[in-house]
């Protein structure tokens, strides 16, 4: 399959900072691609490189196949001839423009005047249910309201391309999800081809096609999201995208044990790059894949057992946020309350608890000391609280 969207070597710096590194990124026609990292990894800035709106210092960008960008051959297509449509975290309508200006500014700009008078603009406000505020001016539109007219702008005039840079991340949980929704609803109505930013792995895996997780200005897994999901290539990845748990482990002549000494069986779990003969390695688990018990005779057979502290636990309707401590790692679990409720109200920090997980949950990873993993990691954890 060819790539009709094409990203190579791609190089942004800053002085001396370099913010986009050698990136590769294939994009096929009509595909959804979610770059999803944490702040600071150059996710705007490649946005910014595909639109015309930096020039790179190294590298190639092409669009349906022609060149709008080739470092060494002194193309730069200027921003408005590359067919693009582009939707903000901060909305970014005229404020002097009614929603009808707004959302026709971008045919206004590329001369498309049939398209004015043809009722595009109208099409493109009723695909977001807006076509009741056209006369309206943007201080009159909720926050809900003015990204989807920011959407319809993004899209009325048939981009190649549509850049969203976290259009979801001003909104409220509610109007995030109803958004969200609508974007996914339109690209597979209209089939536009689609670069997506966000930090948030929900929004990642929801509107993807496929996700390219960045770190450091470098693509570190690009894959459909079921893949990333289930086979995150480093712990980096793996703690982004929701596998909040951090267990260390250490090889001794038994096998692998815990660093309190509690034997952790390998041979069923996903091991992705420990060493041959490495004696130290760091697994990663989903708090969905810890289960918490009353005694050690509910553990499921096969499970890997745990013995652990109580440490606190959260009401969250269905289930309960737990958090328990073993030896220095602190895991979260969720616990379903029809079981555990009982239980949970009548105990106190320190409590004795027992928790288990099947071998194929855990990822394991070769231990290296990678300062980004624990800033993501933070991340994920408080992130795995509100996602469900
Ligand atoms: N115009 C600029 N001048 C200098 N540094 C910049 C500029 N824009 C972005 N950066 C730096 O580049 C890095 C990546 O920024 P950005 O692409 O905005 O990341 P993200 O969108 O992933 O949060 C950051 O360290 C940021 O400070
Ligand atoms: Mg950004």
């Amino acid at each position: 399959m060819t790539s009709h969207f094409a990203v190579n070597g791609l190089v942004k710096k800053y002085g001396e900072n370099v913010v986009v590194d050698d990136l590769e990124l294939p994009i096929e026609d009509g595909e959804f691609l979610v770059l999803l990292g944490p702040s600071g990894c150059g996710k705007t800035t490649t946005l910014r490189c595909l639109a015309g709106l930096e020039t790179p210092q190294g590298g190639t960008i092409a669009f349906k196949d022609n060149i709008v960008f080739d470092a060494d051959n002194k193309v730069n297509v200027p921003a408005h001839k590359r067919n693009i449509g582009m939707v903000f975290q901060s909305y970014a309508l005229w404020p002097h423009m009614t929603v009808r200006k707004n959302i026709g500014y971008p045919l206004k700009v590329r001369k498309m005047r049939d398209a004015l008078r043809g009722g595009s603009v109208e099409e493109a406000a009723r695909m977001v249910d807006c076509e009741g505020l056209l006369d309206r001016y943007p201080s009159q539109l909720s926050g809900g309201q003015q990204q989807r007219v920011a959407v319809a702008r993004g899209l009325v005039s048939r981009p190649d391309l549509v850049l969203f840079d976290e259009p979801l991340s001003n909104l409220d949980a509610r109007l995030r999800d109803q958004v969200r929704s609508q974007i996914h609803q339109l690209h597979r109505r209209l089939g536009f081809t689609a670069v997506f930013v966000t930090h948030d792995q929900s929004e990642a895996f929801a509107l993807g096609d496929r996700i390219a997780i960045m770190k450091a200005g470098k693509i570190e897994q690009y894959d459909e999201p079921d893949q990333v999901f289930e086979f995150p290539v480093s712990e980096y990845v793996a703690a982004f995208i929701g596998m909040a748990n951090r267990i260390e482990l250490r090889r001794n002549h038994n096998g692998w044990e815990t660093t309190t000494g509690e034997p952790v069986d390998l041979s069923r779990a996903i091991v992705r790059d420990v060493p041959e003969g490495g004696t130290e390695a760091v697994a990663r688990l989903r708090p969905d894949d810890l289960h918490l018990h009353s005694g050690e005779n509910e553990v499921p057979a096969g499970n890997i057992v745990l013995h652990a502290e109580l440490v606190d636990f959260e009401y969250g309707g269905r289930y309960y946020d737990v958090a328990v401590r073993t030896g220095d790692d602190q895991l979260m679990l969720r616990a379903p309350a029809t079981e555990h409720a009982g239980a949970l109200k009548k105990s106190a920090p320190g409590d004795k608890v027992v928790v288990s997980f099947a071998p194929s949950a855990l990822r394991v990873f070769a231990a290296t000391a990678d300062a980004t993993v624990d800033r993501v990691s933070a991340t994920a954890k408080s992130a795995s609280k509100v996602a469900s």
